[in-house]
């Protein structure tokens, strides 16, 4: 890996950060090529920050109870990432619908992880809702963030069975440890530009990736 390829990248997260930890690890390990600048939360206590700050990574919180609508919310969290030259932003549970004037600004270059086989089960309750419909399998997505929520082009995904005695937090439990997985498989190959988003299509190779990419669970 040479310097020159390497990657900017800031994150933004809600809660515990367990995969911004797996991102962070993955880059010290040499596994991906990637610099996380800055690590951003709407949530003032979320765990994660204080995992950023463990590993010397400027963290800060933008506490969307400060804003009385998304759209200036948005316009803040744009201003502190316009601060940087970042290639890529980096969901890793952040619990908030951005605004087409976001995402915008950051076409094709903001990636998120959800608990689901997408396009089965956008927004929340992942877990129950799979259950509840008498699904075998489970799992999760890596995907390109556009204005349609949890709608963008498929990266990557990672397949569970969900078994008999499996309840929402067993299952999600399972799923996390996927996810751990995956997103840094999707961000070698962003980070490489082996996949590239243009024309609100997935290229991998420069052939069009029409399916997610199946993660071999190990
Ligand atoms: C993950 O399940 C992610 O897919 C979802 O929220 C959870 C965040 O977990 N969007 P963590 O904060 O990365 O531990």
């Amino acid at each position: 890996m040479n310097d020159r390829s390497k990657k900017n990248a800031i994150a933004l997260i809600s809660g515990s950060g367990s995969n911004l930890q797996a991102i962070i690890d993955a880059a010290k390990n040499k596994e991906i090529n990637l610099k996380i600048e800055t690590v951003i939360s709407n949530v003032p206590d979320a765990k994660g920050l204080k995992r950023a700050e463990n590993e010397n990574i400027p963290a800060f919180c933008v506490n969307n109870k400060d804003f009385s609508n998304r759209i200036d919310f948005d316009k803040n969290l744009l201003e502190e990432i316009q601060k940087y030259s970042t290639n890529f932003i980096i969901l890793a549970g952040f619990m908030r619908i951005l605004t087409p004037e976001f995402i915008n600004q950051y076409k094709g270059l903001i990636v998120n992880i959800h608990p689901s086989l997408l396009p089965k089960y956008p927004g929340l309750n992942t877990h129950q809702k799979a259950i509840d419909a008498g699904e075998k399998w489970h799992g999760c997505t890596v995907h390109i963030v556009t204005e349609e929520l949890d709608g963008g082009p498929l990266i990557i995904q990672g397949k569970i069975p969900i078994n008999k005695c499996d309840d929402a937090k067993s299952l999600a439990a399972r799923v996390l440890e996927v996810e751990h997985q995956i997103y840094k498989e999707a961000l070698k190959l962003l980070i490489s530009n082996e996949l590239i988003y243009n024309n609100k299509k997935l290229w991998l190779n420069n052939e069009e990736l029409k399916e997610p990419l199946e993660f071999k669970i190990k």
